[in-house]
């Protein structure tokens, strides 16, 4: 369907047998969980980032950001909010020119060469781009417009994208009757009509509801697996797990880590148990029961009454830790398996928590949602 295209792409196949191109990260200090590429983009790489800087005003978003998207596959951007995630989507969309360092896609530069990488690009931004008065139909047939495509070839492209997102059964509803989810789904339709090569997307399932978040990761994963090279930003290690191929992890315009889920995963130590109490005083006695499941370093909140217990393995932990803990179970409020998610790579990463930007003072980098699609 889209250039680039390869049959039975698997997404974690081609993850393992794609050559490592990540060029080393500008930073010394920055832990490379890749084995280093070349610095020179690769003849297969749809993106390249070299330096990117880009300041506004006293706030540097991006303080020389290097990355590398392998052609057909896909890159997950996570970081927390203010991390800089969204000045990288806009740079590489032309939208915005950076202070320093350079950017291709396809090849293309994004500054010089910015209407032709236009034009090979569809992006679906933070906050949904729909207009709420034209029904889902109009709006295809719009952008399809915009991207001069015949009438006859707008209205074709529009009524197969419908078809395929399931929004033919709203297609003559105005956008402002859809649901979040359905938005999402007409955004992304919309930047899919020029048949791009590289797709954008920024935050795709913020604010969606766990059914709808699932049906639009069906719907990434189908066009990933398309051949498309997909750039998705996100602040959900899960869904990047879940979707990318490669991922870098950015925090205050910096890439704090990069490489695969796995390799991510391996460096937050996997599953953690975790267990609250109704009285903290039973802690330390509990902590030192199962010190010896832990896999690292427990951790303790007193105030909040918590142990975090970094552990391998899965059921079999849990219900050794109980038989351990046998003569205090009635102290025990809640106990479980949890997965690592962002927090935990931040803290295993920077040991510290992700700290969350004020927002107070921040514009507006993209149109104010006008609906509830975030
Ligand atoms: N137009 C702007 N004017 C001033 N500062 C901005 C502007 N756009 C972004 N910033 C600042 O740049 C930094 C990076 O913002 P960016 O929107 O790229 O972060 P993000 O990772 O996308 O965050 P979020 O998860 O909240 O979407 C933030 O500190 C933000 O306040
Ligand atoms: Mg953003």
């Amino acid at each position: 369907m889209t250039p680039g295209s390869g049959p039975g792409r698997g997404r974690h196949a081609t993850a393992a047998h794609r050559p490592a191109s990540e060029p080393a990260p500008a930073a010394p200090a920055v832990p490379e969980l890749s084995v280093p590429g070349p610095s020179v983009a690769g003849m297969s790489d749809a993106i390249v980032v070299e330096g990117l800087v880009k300041r506004y005003g006293a706030t540097t978003a991006l303080a020389g950001v290097d990355l590398t998207v392998a052609e057909g596959s896909v890159l997950g951007l996570l970081g927390p909010n203010g991390a800089g995630k969204t000045t990288v989507v806009r740079i590489l969309s032309t939208l915005l020119v950076p202070d320093e360092g350079r950017a291709e896609v396809v090849g293309l530069d994004v500054v010089r060469d910015d209407d032709a990488v236009r034009a090979a690009i569809g992006l679906t931004g933070q906050y949904a781009a729909v207009d709420e008065y034209l029904t889902g139909y109009e709006n295809l047939e719009m952008v399809g417009r915009l991207y001069r495509l015949s009438k006859a070839e707008a209205r074709s492209r529009a009524g197969e994208l419908l078809e395929r997102f399931d929004l033919a059964a709203a297609a003559g509803r105005p956008a402002k009757t859809y649901s979040g989810g359905m938005r999402r789904r007409l955004d992304i339709a919309a930047s899919l009509i020029n048949r791009p090569r590289v797709l954008f997307l920024d935050e795709p399932t913020t604010g969606l509801d766990p059914r709808s978040r699932l049906a639009m990761w069906d719907f990434i994963a189908e066009l990933a697996d398309g051949g498309t090279t997909i750039l998705l930003t996100t602040q959900y290690l899960e869904e990047a797990d879940r979707l990318a191929d490669r991922m870098v992890v950015i925090d205050r315009g910096q890439v704090i880590a990069r490489g695969t889920a796995d390799e991510l995963k391996a460096q937050v130590g996997g599953q953690r148990l975790e267990l609250t109490v109704t009285d903290a005083a039973v802690l330390p006695a509990m902590v030192e029961a199962l010190r010896p499941l832990a896999v690292d370093e427990p951790l303790v909140d007193v105030q909040a009454k918590r142990l975090s217990l970094p552990v391998s393995g899965g059921a079999e932990v849990l219900a050794e830790a109980l038989r351990r803990l046998d003569g205090s179970i009635h102290q025990i409020f809640d106990v479980g398996l949890r997965r690592p998610d962002l927090d935990d790579v931040f803290l295993a990463l920077t040991g510290r928590v992700a700290d969350d930007v004020p927002t107070d003072d921040e514009q507006p980098a993209e149109p104010v949602p006008t609906g509830g699609a975030r």
